[in-house]
Parts: C-alpha cells; structure tokens; sequence
C-alpha cells in the first residue's frame, strides 16, 4: 500500500497574549492509504490541532505536511484550496449543518459550491450507506443527534474525498449510536476506499480501527503503554 498523508516534525504553538501554548510537540506520522486510524488521547492533548495541520485547515509552527505527494506549505491560498476540495472530506467536532437547508440539499451543497456535475446516484447510495434515505427531506432541526453525525459524513463524502477526517464523530452520541456511526464509517471507509483519519474518546470503538495513535501533550506515541506512563 503506498502513502497518502504523512507528517515530519511538526509543532504547533499557539500564543496568546503573553502565553503560549505548545499544543504539537515534534510529531512524525505517516498514512497507507485506504486504512482507517483513530487518535486518543485527553482533552487538550492536541487531536483537533493535528487534524487541521494534516488537513491543511491551518499552518504548523514548523514542519511539513505531504497529502497526496504535494507539500502543503509550498502551495499558495488557491492551490491548498484545490487540493483541499479535490481530496478533502472534513467532519467537525460540532454539528456543522446548514440549517435553512434539507440533509439532502446539505449533502449536496460542497459538489455545487466547487461547480461538480452532480451525481445523484452517488448522493442516494450515501444516503442509503449512511442510514438516512428517510430523513432526506428533513431539516437539521427534525434530526437526532446521531442522525446529524451522518448526515455531515455524508456531505464530507459527496465530493469523494481521498482522505476523510473526522473529529469525534461519536463524541456527543449516547454509545448505542456512537458505535453506529462508528459502524458506518468503517463501512464506507471500505465501500468508497477512502482514508479514513478520526479522533475518539472511546478506546473500545477506537479497537476496530486498523491502527491506533496516542497524543499525550502533543506527543505522538504508536504503544499505549505510553499514553498511560503518567
Ligand atoms: N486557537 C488557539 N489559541 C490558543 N490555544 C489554542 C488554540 N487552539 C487550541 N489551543 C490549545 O492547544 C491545546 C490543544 O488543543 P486541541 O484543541 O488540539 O486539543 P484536543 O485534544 O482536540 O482537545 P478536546 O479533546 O478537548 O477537543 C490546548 O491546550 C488548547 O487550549
Ligand atoms: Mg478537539
């Protein structure tokens, strides 16, 4: 299997007024194509920051980031937001629903902003993988918590992205449908060979992942003896 995304020693400090905060200390990482990876790791330790800087969404201090073989911080605003939508799904730690819009015209919504054929074939089947072929009409508002999770995987994987991140897609659900989502994330990390790259509080689902990571204050660690050192 080749590589799709991989990291060398990346940081990422945040300063704020007289404070700074190393919230990435150093981090080289690599990703195999279509496998799916889940992060642990505590509040704070910085999950939600490695998947930006691996995303693109935002700049490390120092290091470098090559998703699908281009080096990110050698491309201008325009070029990373090409790549970014070309090969890009990105599922936020909070619902990111438009609510003036139905989960279908949601779903929808990223092929039409990037000016993509749509194909409505391939919208239905997400809908159908995704549980949510009866919910198609409905507004944000009408769905249940787990209902919005996989409406917002379905929208990060209309555009067909390379590599899915998603950011404690189950963190908010009840575990009857974190493991759900969880269930259908695997299902279409394999039914749409996408590389799949989430963060999770929970080590039980993180289990059936192919491969888990463990951030312990902006320290990545491949052994979970590790992260539990303190
Ligand atoms: N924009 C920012 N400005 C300043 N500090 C930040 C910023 N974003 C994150 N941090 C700090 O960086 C560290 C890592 O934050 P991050 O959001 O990556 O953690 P996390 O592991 O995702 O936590 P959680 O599980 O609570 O979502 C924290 O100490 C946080 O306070
Ligand atoms: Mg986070």
């Amino acid at each position: 299997m080749s590589i799709i995304l991989s990291a060398t020693n990346l940081s990422k400090v945040y300063s704020h007024r007289n404070h700074t905060t190393l919230a990435l200390n150093n981090v080289t990482v690599s990703f195999e194509e279509n496998t799916f990876t889940t992060i642990i790791g505590r509040s704070g330790s910085g999950k939600t920051t490695l998947l930006h800087l691996l995303s693109g969404l935002d700049k490390p201090t120092s290091g470098v980031v090559y998703l699908n073989h281009c080096q990110l911080s050698s491309l201008n605003e325009r070029e990373l937001l090409a790549l970014r939508r070309k090969h890009v799904g990105f599922v936020f730690q909070e619902n990111t629903l438009l609510n003036e819009f139905t989960v279908y015209e949601n779903i929808m919504l990223p092929c039409i902003i990037d000016n993509r054929t749509l194909d409505t074939a391939y919208v239905d089947d997400l809908l159908h993988t995704l549980g949510l072929w009866d919910q198609k009409n409905y507004y944000p508002h009408q769905l249940s918590g787990g209902q919005m999770q996989r409406a917002c995987i379905a929208r990060s994987l209309s555009t067909r992205p390379t590599i899915l991140f998603a950011d404690e897609p189950t963190g908010q659900l009840d575990r009857k449908s974190g493991c759900e989502v969880f269930d259908l994330l695997l299902l279409s990390s394999r039914k749409y060979n996408t590389t799949i790259i989430q963060v999770s509080h929970d080590l039980k689902l993180a289990q059936m992942s192919d491969r888990i990571l463990y951030l312990n204050d902006g320290c990545l660690s491949h052994k979970m003896e590790d992260f539990y050192a303190d």
